[in-house]
C-alpha cells in the first residue's frame, strides 16, 4: 500500500499528553502506563460500576495461536483498527503482509513502531491513507466497540476497503451480549481517564448490525474460547 508512513511519537510512553489524532480517553495514564510495564489490571469502567478487564498482558505479548488462525485468514493489505501496542501489525509483517496500525493513544503507536510495524496516530473516522483499498481490517479484542455504534463503523469500515474487501471482527463470546454504554479506562489506582461511548457485541448481534449496513457474513468462528465473525461490505 503506497503512502503508508509509519510514524513515531516524541511523548514519553507512560505520561501521555493528548495531541492531535489522539483521544484523550485512551491516551491517559492508565491505558498508557499499563502498555508501558505490559501489564494490568486495566479495566472498562461504566458509570454503574461494572468493570469490564482488558487483557493487556496478552495484547502486550507476541500474536498467539488464536491469533494467527486470524493473520492466516487475511487477505490483500491489512489495517489493523485500534491496533494498540502491535502484535498483529508486528505478525503480520514478518509473514510478509503489508499491514497499518491506526490508533488513538500515543502509548500504542509507539509500541507498535517499536516492535517494528508500521502504525499512524489516528482514529479509524479520520482521513487514512489506502481508502478503499485495504484488503483487511481488524476490529481485534472487542475493537467492534469502537466509537459506541458498531452500524457507523461499519459504514465507516465499508469505505476504507477495496471492493469485496473481508473485515475480521473479535465479537463478545455471549450470545445475547449487545449494549452500547460510557465507559472509562481505569487501573482502579490513580484517576480514571474521561469518559467514551463504547459498544459490547456478540456474533448474532454483529451480524444483524452487519444485515443493516448492508454487510454479508462469510465466516463465523471460535478458537480457544475467543469468537470471530468474517464479513464483506456488499
Ligand atoms: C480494546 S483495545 C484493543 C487492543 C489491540 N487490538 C491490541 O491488539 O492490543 C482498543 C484500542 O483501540 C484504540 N482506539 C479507540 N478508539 C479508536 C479510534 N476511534 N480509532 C482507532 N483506534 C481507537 C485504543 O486506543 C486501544 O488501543
Amino acid at each position: 500500500m503506497s503512502g503508508i508512513r509509519a510514524v513515531s511519537t516524541t511523548t514519553p510512553v507512560g505520561r501521555q499528553r493528548a495531541t492531535a489524532g489522539s483521544d484523550p480517553a485512551w491516551s491517559a495514564d492508565p491505558y498508557a502506563d499499563a502498555l508501558h510495564t505490559g501489564r494490568g489490571p486495566l479495566f472498562l469502567r461504566r458509570a454503574d460500576g461494572w468493570l469490564l478487564p482488558l487483557d493487556v498482558e496478552r495484547w502486550c505479548e507476541e500474536a498467539d495461536a488464536t491469533d494467527l488462525d486470524v493473520l492466516r485468514r487475511c487477505e490483500g493489505p491489512v489495517l489493523d483498527v485500534g491496533c494498540g501496542p502491535g502484535r498483529m501489525v508486528a505478525a503480520l509483517g514478518d509473514r510478509g503482509h503489508r499491514a497499518l496500525g491506526i490508533d488513538v493513544s500515543e502509548a500504542a503507536v509507539a509500541h507498535t513502531v517499536g516492535r517494528g510495524g508500521q502504525a499512524l496516530l489516528r482514529s479509524v473516522f479520520d482521513p487514512l491513507p489506502g481508502s478503499g483499498r485495504w484488503g483487511t481490517a481488524l476490529l481485534m479484542d472487542g475493537n467492534v466497540g469502537i466509537g459506541g455504534d458498531p452500524v457507523a463503523l461499519l459504514h465507516r469500515l465499508a469505505l476504507l476497503l477495496a471492493p469485496g474487501g473481508l473485515l475480521i471482527a473479535e465479537t463478545v463470546p455471549g450470545p445475547d451480549v449487545d449494549e452500547r454504554a460510557l465507559v472509562q479506562v481505569t487501573d482502579l489506582h490513580g484517576p480514571p481517564g474521561p469518559a467514551f461511548p463504547w459498544a459490547r457485541v456478540g456474533t448474532p448481534a454483529l451480524l444483524h448490525h452487519a444485515r443493516t449496513a448492508h454487510w454479508r457474513t462469510d465466516e463465523e468462528w471460535s478458537t480457544n474460547g475467543r469468537t470471530f465473525a468474517a464479513l464483506r461490505p456488499t
